[in-house]
């Protein structure tokens, strides 16, 4: 963590930056939702993946070979996750994208979370790993509205935790939540706005992110290539030694204080 002096001071220094750019890419990852309660990852002791195996719950084998599991665990995270609410942080970048509109800079938020908040607090987010509340058919990917509407925002009047799984009315076989296990590729639609965004960006900032998980975690790498300035903002260091500026403190905390500036 950094001293509220040399925070705030790294703090102006990248809001002076931002604003002499026109093109911003963002990058959000589980820590940007870890202020409105929900658990990250890798997070030690609270992460997910401490408590779990990625490779029993997360991945096309792990729901092959046992279904019912998955689905309950997934069912299990969307009772976690149903009542939470933007925090700071994304109320921030949804100020953020509206400023940037009204100055003419283009804003893309990119996010590897699977919760809604980002689109709660009023931005619109390209969701590279899949929307926690929506569904498909694991065999012929017909979608299946239980929980989400069309946005991909849960819909409260039809939330249902129920552990049972449920047969595609098309083919019989099981529906399982449309998210993007381990050794799945990316929404293709979703990847090349990705990939657009970060090479054409001239600064990119990455959120909330341990910038482990690959392909995402290469848009840094893309946006520097292509002469973007780099910033990162999480309160633990990560493998981006490249960063031009680190703000090593929580979003809920940073990203507020950057919008005054960027207002002001
Ligand atoms: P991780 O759990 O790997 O990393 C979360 C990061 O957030 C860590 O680097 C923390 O230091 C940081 N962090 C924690 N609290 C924070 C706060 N208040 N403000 C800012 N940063 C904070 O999560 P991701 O990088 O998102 O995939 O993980 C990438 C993917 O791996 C996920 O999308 C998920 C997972 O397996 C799928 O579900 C497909």
């Amino acid at each position: 963590m950094l001293a509220a002096s040399e925070l705030m001071t790294s703090i102006q220094r990248a809001a002076a930056l931002i604003s002499s750019k026109t093109r911003i890419c963002i990058l959000t990852g589980a820590g940007i939702s870890a202020e409105s309660g929900i658990p990250t990852f890798r997070d030690k002791q609270t992460g997910l993946w401490a408590q779990y195996r990625a490779e029993d719950l997360a991945s096309p084998d792990a729901f092959a070979r046992d279904p019912k599991m998955v689905w309950s665990w997934y069912q299990w995270r969307r009772q976690q996750v149903h009542d939470k609410t933007p925090n700071p942080a994304h109320r921030a970048l949804a100020e953020w994208q509206q400023l940037a509109e009204t100055r003419g800079q283009s804003f893309t938020l990119i996010t590897q979370n699977v919760d809604d908040l980002h689109e709660q607090a009023g931005s619109q987010a390209t969701h590279l790993h899949g929307h926690l509340w929506r569904n498909r058919c694991s065999q012929c990917a017909t979608p299946y509205a239980m929980t989400a509407n069309v946005e991909g925002k849960k819909d409260k009047s039809s939330l249902n935790f129920s552990e049972d799984l449920i047969h595609c009315p098309q083919c019989d076989s099981y529906i399982r939540p449309d998210i993007v296990w381990f050794g799945e590729a990316l929404p293709v639609e979703a990847w090349a706005q990705a990939e657009n965004a970060a090479s054409q960006c001239d600064v990119f900032l990455s959120i909330g992110t341990s910038s482990l998980v690959y392909p995402a975690a290469g848009l840094a790498q893309l946006a520097q290539q292509n002469g973007a300035t780099l910033i990162e903002i999480n309160p633990n260091p990560t493998p981006n030694t490249f960063v031009d500026i680190t703000l090593a403190e929580k979003a809920g905390l940073v990203l507020p204080t950057l919008i005054n500036q960027l207002s002001a």
